[in-house]
């Protein structure tokens, strides 16, 4: 039997190149060597309570990426995370087996709250809970995520641990896979990439839109003249080149080290091969984006695979525990 995936990520809309590079693309080279389960997580999202109304339209936004990218519902399941309503049943059953001193010293908790300390509500603290609940629902083992979600693991691994030692094995411990780009940076060259920081490369951008963004990004604040020599080592476009055309990048280091080069030479040749990398996505987003109840049909569906899983383990779970 093949090994168990599972993977979420936040209803963020359009995806852009780092959740490309940083994790859809490792989603679809997984689906072949495992059974992938992977959710747009919308009840996360409502642990910082922005723009609700747009939930909807950014889960389908996000779904037409998704598939675009090459997610294939006939391989994996996707589905919306609140489609399965055990999944809260879950997390509500294993936030009697976490310490709430585990929570508190979460790395993400700390930052969100000080991020948002008019609303550190209750959910942000069970956030990692809810995210346990995700995996351990579908008994996964590998869970694809970024450095970021480490400290998140950590404590799925820990509850499961907990709950296994108090109740009898039930979960598997679910491991990290971390990505091979773990950590995109974004046009400013120093936060990770990210819509709301608007250092984004959006994948459904036209090429003339990229080649713009793309323009716009920082780049050696040390090259102030077209003859400077580059320094491409402290470059994040360079380290983009890395990731989009891996081939040249040798030859394109020099030509920025000896100023045969410059930085606008430089961005054209990485918009252009963003653009030709995108192209059959973009052709492919196009036409998905004529069939929004194809869409919908995809996550009814996913939802109802999902639940088949969900229902067993949550119906051991509450047996183990004594509800029933
Ligand atoms: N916390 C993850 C993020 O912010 C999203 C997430 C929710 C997740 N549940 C998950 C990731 C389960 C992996 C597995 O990106």
């Amino acid at each position: 039997m093949k090994r168990r995936v599972f993977s979420g990520a936040r209803p963020t809309g359009r995806q852009h190149l780092g959740n490309y590079l940083g994790a859809i693309q490792n989603y679809v080279n997984l689906q072949d060597e495992y059974d992938c389960i992977y959710c747009i997580v919308d009840i996360h999202a409502l642990t910082s309570l922005e723009d609700t109304g747009g939930l909807q339209k950014n889960i389908h936004e996000m779904m037409l990426d998704w598939l675009a990218a090459g997610l294939d519902p006939q391989k994996s399941i996707l589905f919306v995370q609140s489609h399965v309503p055990e999944v809260m049943q879950l997390h509500t059953l294993l936030s009697m087996v976490t310490p709430l001193g585990w929570l508190l010293r979460v790395p993400t908790f700390k930052e969100k709250a000080k991020l948002q300390p008019q609303n550190i509500n209750y959910g942000l603290v069970g956030y990692p809970v809810l995210m346990t609940a995700d995996i351990v629902l579908y008994k996964a083992e590998v869970v694809p995520v970024g450095e970021d979600q480490l400290p998140h693991l950590e404590l799925a691994r820990e509850i499961a641990r907990r709950f296994n030692n108090l109740f009898g094995n039930t979960f598997p411990e679910p491991e990290a896979k971390l990505t091979s780009f773990p950590l995109i940076l974004g046009l400013d060259g120093k936060e990770k990439m990210s819509k709301q920081l608007g250092n984004d490369i959006e994948l459904a951008l036209s090429p003339q839109e990229t080649t713009e963004r793309v323009m716009t990004a920082v780049t050696d604040p040390a090259r102030r003249y077209r003859t400077d020599p580059g320094h491409p080592e402290i470059c994040n476009i360079y380290r983009l080149q890395g990731y989009i055309n891996p081939l040249e990048l040798d030859s394109i280091g020099e030509r920025c080290r000896s100023a045969d080069i410059g930085c606008v030479d430089c961005k054209m040749l990485l918009a252009q091969k963003i653009n030709a990398t995108l192209e059959p996505l973009r052709e492919r987003r196009a036409v998905l984006a004529t069939k929004p109840q194809y869409i919908t049909d995809v996550l009814l569906d996913g939802a109802q695979r999902a639940r088949v899983i969900a229902a067993e383990t949550l119906s051991e779970v509450k047996q183990k525990m004594g509800l029933i």
